[in-house]
C-alpha cells in the first residue's frame, strides 16, 4: 500500500473516508471540550497526515492548550503533517517518522488525554489489535479518551475490540 496515495481518498467529497473523517473530528472536538482546563496531551498512532487532529485544532478553544505527537512511518506523510501544523501555527504539535508500535516514541507525552488509533485496526492481525488495546492502559490517562476506527467488513472485529 502506498500510504501517501491512500490519503487522496480523503479528497473525494462524500467518500466513506471523507465521511469517517467528519465523525472522527467531531469525536476529537467533543473530547477536547470535555478535558480539564489544563494543558492537554494527545498522541496519534499511525497518524498519516494528521488530518483528523490538525483539522480540529485551529479555531478550537482548546487548540493552543494541546501538545501532540503524531507517530507515522511514512516520511512523506510526516512532512505533510508537520507542514500543516507549522502553517496553522500549532507549535506544540510534532510529527515524527517512527514505528508506532514502539512505546518509547511516546516518552514525555503519555499518559495522554486523547489517544487516536484511526485506520489501524483494519490493517493489523487480531493479536496486535489486542496488544494495542492493552497498551492503551499506558498510553491513555484514567478518564482520558481513546478514539478509534474499524471498518465493518467481514470478519467484523468491532465486537472483539469493544470486548
Ligand atoms: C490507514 S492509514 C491511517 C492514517 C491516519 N491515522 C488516518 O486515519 O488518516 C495507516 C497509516 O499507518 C502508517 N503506518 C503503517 N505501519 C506503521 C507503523 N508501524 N508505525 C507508524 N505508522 C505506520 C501508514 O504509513 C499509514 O499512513
Amino acid at each position: 500500500m502506498d500510504w501517501q496515495k491512500w490519503q487522496d481518498r480523503y479528497d473525494t467529497a462524500d467518500s466513506p473516508l471523507a465521511r469517517r473523517l467528519v465523525t472522527v473530528q467531531e469525536r476529537i472536538r467533543l473530547a477536547l471540550e470535555d478535558c480539564p482546563p489544563d494543558p492537554l496531551q494527545v498522541v496519534s498512532l499511525c497518524a498519516g497526515q494528521g488530518r483528523d487532529l490538525l483539522g480540529v485544532l485551529p479555531g478550537h478553544p482548546r487548540g493552543q492548550d494541546v501538545r501532540a505527537r503524531l507517530v507515522e512511518l511514512d516520511p512523506r506523510n510526516v512532512d505533510v503533517a508537520a507542514e500543516a501544523a507549522r502553517s496553522a501555527e500549532l507549535h506544540s504539535i510534532e510529527a515524527i517518522a517512527a514505528d508506532a508500535a514502539l512505546l518509547d516514541h511516546y516518552d514525555g507525552m503519555v499518559p495522554a488525554d486523547v489517544v487516536l488509533i484511526c485506520g489501524v485496526f483494519g490493517n493489523i492481525v487480531d493479536r496486535d489489535i489486542e496488544r494495542t488495546i492493552n497498551a492503551c492502559t499506558q498510553l491513555c490517562k484514567a478518564g482520558g479518551r481513546v478514539i478509534w476506527t474499524r471498518n465493518r467488513k467481514t470478519p467484523d472485529r468491532v465486537p472483539l475490540i469493544c470486548d
